[in-house]
């Protein structure tokens, strides 16, 4: 029998490796920087909305007036669900996953878009709009319908963040959450070849539709290491209960080797420049519930973090706080980083489209070679 090669994979999770070329998103992990196209994040988390970074991600540029007065309204009249998918969520237990059911739904979508397999640019743009614009009732429906409450209809005269607070809850949301909203979701929108987009990306290389590529992009986002950290940070606040036993709770769970959701990063080796704004959303939310209990426990963690393992906090970490003092179920945050990051898969689907080559790397063998096969009655 051949000897076995050695068990360390050469590029272990893929880290450092550059498996596609892209214009949509760049990250300096050593400055701590971050660009769609060019243009910086925090220029973008200033003075954009996410519309305009929605046209920026697909069309590699900022859109013109009339360019995004089209796009917002291509968007709003595909704000509702197709009735026939929401007889089917309806179907739905009440205590699925939110994102098992988002998964489910946009698969589902497929069935009723007699297009969805003409991969043509102008074609694939027309499903990425609707996708994105149908993410934000397919999220609020889904909470909806398990509260036992009846879906709200899409108001098309409200931009997407908007929009998706008024379906969540109802009611319309004060002109400060729709904004902080807003740029929450400029923020979410891409970040380079992350596990859900590099997803998306392998199943759209193989040229499968949008739909495809999107549902397995969900899928990958939902794990607790990538999109699903921001739940499970907001676990572990509200596990830990105040800012007194911060410290010692989290000196014994990284004693106890357990991770601490929402720190360190596959390529960040300093401040991710999301959470820097996402640190002043949890404090803004926080006083405007006038509860700023899970900002400061929010603070002492990060200060904790740093002494103990000199580990940054990521995306995931203040968004848990600053979503949970809005209000939204703890369940609902990675379902509404895919309300965002809907943009950068389908920017990136269009993109692999274009230029495409069947994604297919190789394993190093580390099993066994030349073995005898013994028939069963002699095993
Ligand atoms: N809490 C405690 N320790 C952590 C940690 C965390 N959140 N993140 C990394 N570490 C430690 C690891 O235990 C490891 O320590 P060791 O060398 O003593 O074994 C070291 O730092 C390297 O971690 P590793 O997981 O190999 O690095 P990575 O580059 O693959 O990790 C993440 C990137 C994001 C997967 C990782 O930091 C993590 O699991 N974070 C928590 C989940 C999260 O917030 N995900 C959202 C990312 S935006």
């Amino acid at each position: 029998m051949d000897k076995v090669t050695d068990a360390a994979p050469k590029t272990a999770g893929l880290r450092g490796v550059a498996a596609a070329t892209s214009s949509i998103s760049d990250v300096n992990g050593e400055k701590g920087e971050l660009i769609y196209q060019g243009y910086n994040i925090h220029d973008l988390a200033q003075y954009s909305t996410f519309e305009e970074v929605v046209f920026l991600l697909w069309h590699k540029r900022l859109p013109t007036a009339a360019e995004l007065s089209q796009l917002k309204q291509s968007l709003s009249e595909l704000y509702a669900l197709p009735k026939e998918v929401l007889t089917l969520m309806r179907q739905f237990p009440r205590d699925s996953e939110p994102m098992d059911v988002l998964r489910t739904a946009v698969s589902a979508l497929e069935f009723y878009d007699k297009s969805a397999r003409n991969i043509s640019r102008d074609n694939a743009l027309a499903t990425a709009t609707k996708l994105t614009a149908q993410f934000p009732a397919l999220v609020a429906t889904s909470d909806r319908l398990r509260r036992g409450l009846e879906p709200v209809q899409p108001d098309p005269k409200q931009n997407i963040a908007t929009n998706f607070l008024y379906l969540l809850k109802g009611e319309k949301p004060s002109e400060h959450d729709a904004t902080v909203f807003d740029k929450c979701l400029i923020l979410h929108a891409d970040h380079e070849l992350n596990a859900s987009t590099f997803s998306a990306r392998v199943i759209a290389g193989t040229l499968a539709t949008i739909y495809a590529g999107v549902t397995g992009a969900i899928a990958a986002l939902s794990g607790p290491l990538h999109g699903g950290a921001n739940t499970a940070v907001m676990k572990t606040l509200l596990e830990i209960g105040s800012v007194d036993n911060v410290e010692n709770f989290i000196k014994k769970a990284l004693a106890e080797k357990r991770k601490i959701m929402g720190f360190g990063h596959a390529v960040y080796r300093t401040e991710d420049p999301r959470a820097t704004h996402l640190r002043q959303f949890s404090k803004e939310m926080g006083e405007r519930a006038g509860d700023t209990k899970w900002y400061e426990m929010s603070q002492r963690v990060e200060e904790v973090m740093m002494k103990e393992k000199g580990l940054f906090a990521n995306v995931d970490f203040f968004s848990a706080s600053a979503y949970y003092s809005m209000g939204i179920p703890l369940d609902l945050f990675t379902p509404i980083f895919a309300v965002s990051r809907i943009s950068g898969w389908t920017g990136h689907i269009l993109e692999q489209y274009a230029d495409n080559k069947l994604i297919r790397p190789r394993a190093d063998y580390v099993g066994e070679r030349n073995r005898t096969y013994v028939p069963l009655d002699k095993r």
